[in-house]
């Protein structure tokens, strides 16, 4: 087979490529760094000749008119499956809507309501065998690649080649388009003193050999600093970062202690800078999996010594966790909050930490509250929690009545 040709046969303008859409249509994009900014940055241009389109999505990056402009609403609804700068902005244009689910069973779920009528994902060119790589995320894309109707490809000669399930064939694909864009970058924070206290306090509750996943946010990625004198440690995370490879450049990350995987990063998006991009560039060490895998409970318990670092919000004196919401604001998902929780709760010597500064808003309020905001929305239940840390200390929660873990006070009643 000429794969060369059947990849001519198949390339269409981005303009071609927008106008499949039709009214009524679902179509979904990539997440996060992976999704098809040439094809969202233009899909507003069809406004007039469309209505009631569901854009399914997940951490926009961009910032897009077909959702950001309220002129849009009735003509496209950004459903996310997390909230970023983009859907925030938008909501109160009801051009957004979150789709509520653990990452892990976001594509089935969501493909067993509706199938999509296109999928619109970012791929690096082909090789000569007739292969793709998805590059930057494979949390869902393969799943809808499979489902949708029609599967178009956003080449991008700047996306690194993965491996892991990234692999998609010529064969696989309706159409092709070529549209040359600067990767999306999220750059990493410097830590400030109560991340550096707080990150102090975590590296003292991971032993060597443990397998890490690190979340969403500034704090997590502040934590990687902290833990220069560990060994061994290994990654199984849906969120790849830059701190996972300063890490690894310090001889700290090896995965060669790892019970599943082993000396292997697993991963199922990566979010970062250059750094991140160039490291994970034709790696065979880093394999990207759906988050179907990497996030499942059981598959996470099966890491000894697997430890789950993740931000919250708000966390209640029972332990209730809102990681995703202000009161009735919604802020960001659930993502893989409670999975990583449950998950690293089932491995054998696995802990799940939770972490946030006890104050927000210029220390104004206290995030560790005896209730929690009307309409916030719990992320990660009282009955998974397990460890809560602050810049104040640690808190070990599981196991223990209320009484015994000293959060009652005048309101609660156990
Ligand atoms: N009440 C009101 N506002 C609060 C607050 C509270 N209790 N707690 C925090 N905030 C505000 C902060 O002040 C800040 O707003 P500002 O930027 O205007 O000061 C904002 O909420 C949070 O800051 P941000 O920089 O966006 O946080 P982050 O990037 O560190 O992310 C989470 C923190 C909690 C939003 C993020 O970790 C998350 O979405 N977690 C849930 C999903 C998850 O953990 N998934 C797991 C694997 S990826």
């Amino acid at each position: 087979m000429n794969y060369k040709e059947l990849y001519k046969s198949k390339l269409i303008s981005l303009d071609e490529a927008i106008n499949k859409v039709k009214s009524n249509y679902e179509i979904a994009v990539g997440l996060g760094a992976a999704e098809a900014t040439g094809f969202l940055s233009n899909l507003h241009k069809i406004k007039s000749k469309v209505e009631n389109v569901s854009v399914i999505t997940c951490l926009n990056m961009g910032n897009y008119e077909f959702c950001s402009n309220p002129e849009m609403n009735g003509h496209f609804i950004n459903e996310t499956w997390f909230y970023s700068g983009l859907a925030r902005k938008s909501h109160k244009f009801e051009t957004v809507s979150l789709i509520p689910s653990h990452l892990h069973f976001a594509a089935k779920k969501r493909l067993n309501y509706k199938k999509p009528n296109i999928f619109v994902g970012t791929a690096t060119p082909m090789d000569k065998h007739g292969y793709f790589s998805l590059s930057l995320s494979v949390t869902y894309e393969r799943e809808y690649i499979e489902n949708a109707d029609i599967v178009i490809l956003e080449i991008n000669e700047n996306l690194p080649r993965t491996y892991g399930d990234t692999a998609v064939h010529i064969s696989e694909v309706d159409f092709v388009y070529e549209y040359k864009s600067p990767l999306i970058e999220l750059p990493s924070i410097e830590p400030n003193e109560k991340d550096i206290t707080i990150g102090n306090y975590i590296s003292e509750l991971i032993e060597d050999g443990s397998t890490l996943q690190l979340g969403i946010g500034a704090i997590p990625n502040a934590v990687t600093k902290a833990l220069s004198n560990k060994k061994d440690l290994g990654i199984h995370t849906e969120m790849f970062t830059d701190g996972i490879v300063d890490l690894y450049n310090e001889g700290v990350v090896t995965n060669r202690r790892k019970s599943i995987n082993k000396n292997k990063f697993i991963a199922s998006f990566a979010l970062g800078t250059k750094k991140l991009y160039d490291f994970i560039d034709n790696n065979l060490s880093v394999e990207f999996k759906s988050a179907a895998y990497t996030n499942d409970p059981y598959i996470i318990g099966q890491n000894y010594k697997m430890v789950s670092i993740n931000t919250s919000i708000q966390v209640d004196l029972t332990g209730q966790c809102c990681s995703e919401s202000i009161g009735f604001t919604q802020y960001s998902g659930t993502g893989g909050q409670a999975d990583t929780a449950i998950g690293s709760q089932n491995s054998n010597g696995g802990k799940s930490i939770i972490t946030l500064y006890s104050t927000a808003k210029q220390d104004t309020i206290s995030t560790i509250v005896p209730f929690i905001n009307l309409g916030a929305a719990v992320s990660l239940s009282r009955n998974d929690v397990d460890y809560v840390v602050t810049e104040y200390g640690v808190a070990k929660l599981s196991g223990r009545s209320i009484r015994e873990s000293k959060r009652v006070n005048k309101y609660s009643s156990s």
